[in-house]
């Protein structure tokens, strides 16, 4: 079994939808260890206390940079022997000291289309503003393994939504999240725990069966 930490910041949707999906035994060859946020007070921490799982909090307002931030992080991963990391939500570009651990073994989910509107500064909300400020008649979410920059690991799954005329930011977020990313994000970490993901020349290949 392999151990799943999954780091968050907010609402946790997509947290709970891991969890969901653990209930439902369709996680297979993994489970949930715990919890870490970085932030104090979001419902993330109490969807996984509702759920039995450890959390821990490791506030990022605490931490003057990146580095010293991602070293608390990576201490804290190593004592909970993750297998696998998990960024469901999480808002904070974690530093190279810790990517650099964990090559293939952390997972991120990013609520567009990558390469497009990704890299710094496209989070949350934000990354949907500027999809529809460009017009674009599609959109989606991409589940890919994280390295030293921001959102460009290799990808493992996308999943497209179309886009209304009347779209607003916060109708594409719902649309998005409900069809692609609480349904991908499970399915990933599923494929991750049962080795179904390889890669060649820095691109991941999964094993659809
Ligand atoms: C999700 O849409 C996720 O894709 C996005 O923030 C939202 C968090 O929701 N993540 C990023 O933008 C990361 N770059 P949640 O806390 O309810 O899962």
């Amino acid at each position: 079994m392999k151990n799943i930490c999954v780091l968050v910041s907010g609402g946790g949707t997509n947290l709970q939808a891991i969890i969901d999906a653990q209930k439902n035994g369709e996680i297979k060859g993994g489970k949930i260890t715990c919890v870490i946020s970085s932030k104090e007070g979001v419902y993330a921490l109490e969807r996984a206390k509702n759920a039995g799982i450890p959390t821990v909090v490791i506030p990022r307002k605490n931490y003057s940079d990146s580095v010293s931030y991602s070293k608390a992080i990576l201490a804290e991963l190593k004592k909970q022997k993750a297998d696998l990391i998990v960024l469901a939500g999480f808002m904070t570009i974690l530093d190279k000291c810790l990517t650099s651990e964990y090559p293939y073994q952390i997972i991120n989910v990013h609520p567009a289309l990558i390469p497009s509107f990704c890299g710094e500064g496209f989070y949350g909300l934000k990354v949907h503003e500027k999809a529809l400020e460009y017009g674009v008649k599609v959109s989606g979410a991409t589940i890919h393994f994280v390295n030293e920059q921001a959102d460009a690991g290799a990808i493992i799954l996308q999943g497209t939504v179309d886009i209304a005329n009347n779209e607003t930011p916060d109708s594409l977020q719902k649309k998005i999240m409900e069809n692609v990313e609480w349904k991908l994000l499970p399915k990933a970490i599923s494929l991750f725990c049962e080795d179904r993901i390889s890669i060649k020349d820095g691109k991941a290949y999964v094993d659809l069966k």
